[in-house]
């Protein structure tokens, strides 16, 4: 007897999202391709304006105008949200697909006691009493680390500090267990004692419940500790994605060499940061050529053209003519330490 397939808690093909301004259209994501399956979490990683939280909002139907995704398809177990009705996207915002963002305050209401906002959210995807809702709510302060949750929940956002403030807003996001969360540089702000605190509890709770985790950060040693899988983002596209060790040891698009190579625990302590040399091109204008090709120690004469996808290795994902040969084992180490 064949057993049924189960879809892939996400799949994103071919995703592409433009905006629309007044100085012309902006491909903020280009072809970019996900596949997540229950309980994983890949590391959305890369440079201040490559596309990370447009890809995000993308996915989870949140984007604004001039935004508007022109192409591709977004299946949440096998459904695609791009063309699902208002209603029944809403009905799966907050309760099977959850958004965390870099500020909390996009998530808490600063007018209401934490127990306000959370019971409401209960009450909003469950049918349950009052109460049920305020104990289900006790225990996931609990699960996320909070000491005395009683006595956070009668407190008003501004009563707490920053670290506390990103938990319950992560609270909220595990409220009802969802099957996908998108969490948008959360701990960035955060001290790394409180940050590593976090990313711990965050990775438990999407393996206890099965929960897939897109994680994104500009901090490629954040996502090292936490991720399955990374996807290397510039310019919009994905560079190159595989597991956590293929992508770390085994890194091959110059790009990710150079994310590795700047590393601190890769620096050589007292000298200056090895950066990537140059600047990201203007997206309104970028060239037709590989969109990396400026800053690139491996450029010739292929990289007139933008490059395809390929897969040196299976599940190994490259977009580049001239990639690195394997094998840097001590630049990688720093970033998984
Ligand atoms: N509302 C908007 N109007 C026009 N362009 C936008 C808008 N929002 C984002 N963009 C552009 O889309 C591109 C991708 O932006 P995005 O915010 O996804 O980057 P990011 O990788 O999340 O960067 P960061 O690390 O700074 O958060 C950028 O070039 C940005 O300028
Ligand atoms: S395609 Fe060419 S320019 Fe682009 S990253 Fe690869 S070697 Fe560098
Ligand atoms: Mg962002």
């Amino acid at each position: 007897m064949r057993l049924p397939v189960t879809a892939p808690t996400l799949e994103v093909r071919h995703l592409r999202t433009q905006f629309f301004t007044p100085d012309g259209i902006l491909p903020a994501v280009d072809d970019v391709s996900l596949r997540l399956e229950r309980g994983q979490i890949l590391g959305l990683v890369g440079e201040s304006g490559s596309g990370k939280s447009v890809t995000g909002f993308s996915i989870l139907g949140l984007l604004d105008a001039p935004g508007r995704v022109v192409g591709g398809e977004v299946l949440f177990q096998g459904r695609n949200l791009l063309t699902l009705r208002k209603r029944d996207l809403r009905q799966l915002q907050g309760n099977r697909i959850a958004m965390i963002f870099q500020d909390p305050m996009m998530t808490l209401n600063p007018v209401l006691r934490v127990e306000a906002q959370m019971v409401d959210a209960v009450l909003a995807h469950r049918q349950c009493s009052r109460e049920e809702a305020r104990t289900l709510a006790r225990d996931t302060l609990g699960m996320m680390g909070i000491a005395s949750p009683e006595q956070r929940l009668q407190a008003y956002p501004h009563q707490l500090s920053g670290g506390m403030r990103q938990r319950v807003a992560i609270a909220i996001a595990m409220l009802h267990k969802p099957d996908l969360i998108i969490a948008d540089e959360p701990t960035t702000a955060l001290d790394v004692t409180i940050q590593a605190q976090i990313l711990a509890q965050v990775q438990t709770l999407a393996r206890q419940h099965g929960t897939a985790l897109i994680w994104i950060s500009h901090d490629l040693s954040v996502v090292a500790g936490l991720a399955d899988q990374i996807a290397v983002m510039y310019c919009g596209r994905i560079v190159e994605q595989g597991s956590v060790d293929a992508v770390l040891d085994r890194p091959l698009h110059p790009y990710t060499r150079g994310l590795i190579g700047s590393l601190p625990s890769n620096n050589v302590r007292g000298q200056r940061l090895r950066q990537i040399r140059g600047l990201t091109p203007n997206l309104l204008h970028l060239p037709p050529t590989c969109a990396f090709a400026a800053r690139c120690e491996r450029v010739g004469e292929a990289c007139l053209q933008q490059p395809g996808i390929s897969e040196p290795e299976p599940g190994h994902l490259l977009r580049c003519f001239y990639p690195a040969v394997a094998g840097l084992a001590g630049v990688a180490e720093g970033a998984k330490a």
